[in-house]
């Protein structure tokens, strides 16, 4: 049976890519972030996940405001990038597992989720900065990625994306190949790009949040859209990609690694490594 090892959450910033590209990661602006994934490198080293699921947002590569899915899960064997003009290389293809995509489709379309199907799907920096943060070398696993609508409004809300991990957490509990996997969330924490509040940052709505997501996540679902827009900006939203992260981890939950820094590009950049032990029978609450 598959066996969900643990969850990443992490910031998605394009500049992080640019970084990357230039080999900035001990100057004196990067160090700060970069210095956060020696931990979730030593982690991943240790529990050699076979897949990772990455709940993540479009950021207009594949879709767009005219038309934007509210949930939307990879159904390919390769998901390739593109240029999205913010002067990053377009990075290689990651591989897919198509049929784990299609068991997880069956399973969240079976508990009421209505899931967009796609056999192929370009993925952005949203995708890609988490693999090359985490697999710096680029040998990053098999994919499924699914992609939350955290752009257009109406969003999904907190407990919806909530349920949704859950519910993919027990669509890979209930996986029968042997495979081992993690799951990762991307985006956030506080940050509002543009109009009055633009550069806004709210270290304890994050701190909340991060103390939270281990401990009590259920306790975040309170939030409505509107209250998560005023407490953590505008496009601190992308936190759903944490909350889905989470909801997936169906066992017993412990934080092992956490990294904070202000700010990156206006943007509170935050790391988490979550370890999940033992996994929730398929049909468990
Ligand atoms: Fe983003």
């Amino acid at each position: 049976m598959a066996r969900i090892v643990g969850g990443v959450g992490t910031t998605h910033v394009p500049s992080i890519g640019k970084a990357i590209t230039e080999g900035k990661q001990t100057d004196s602006y990067w160090k700060p972030f970069f210095d956060g994934f020696p931990p979730v490198h030593r982690w991943i080293a240790r529990e050699k996940p076979d897949v990772a699921v990455v709940f993540s947002n479009d950021h207009g590569l594949n879709f767009f405001l005219d038309k934007m899915p509210t949930f939307a899960i990879g159904a390919a064997n390769e998901y390739r990038n593109e240029d999205e003009g913010w002067g990053i290389p377009v990075s290689h293809a990651a591989k897919g597992n198509a049929a784990l995509s299609w068991h997880i489709i069956n399973d969240t379309v079976n508990d009421g989720f209505d899931i967009t199907m796609c056999q192929e799907m370009l993925v952005d920096h949203a995708v890609m900065i988490p693999l090359q943060l985490m697999w710096p070398m680029g040998d990053w696993p098999a994919i499924v990625p699914v992609a939350i609508n955290t752009v257009q409004h109406p969003l999904p809300s907190m407990a919806r994306c909530y349920e949704l991990g859950r519910s993919v957490g027990r669509a890979l509990a209930s996986y029968p190949e042997d495979l081992k996997i993690m799951v990762i969330g991307t985006g956030g924490l506080s940050h509002q790009l543009d109009g009055k509040r633009a550069g806004f940052i709210n270290k304890d709505f994050d701190t909340l949040c991060m103390d939270q997501l281990a401990a009590d996540p259920e306790s975040l679902t309170r939030y409505s859209i509107p209250e998560v827009v005023e407490l953590a900006g505008a496009q601190g939203v992308e936190f759903l990609n944490w909350m889905a992260m989470r909801g997936a981890l169906t066992g017993q939950v412990t934080q092992v690694h956490r990294n904070y820094h202000i700010p990156i590009s206006n943007t509170a950049a935050a790391t988490i490594v979550l370890e999940n032990a033992g996994t929730a029978a398929r049909h468990a609450a």
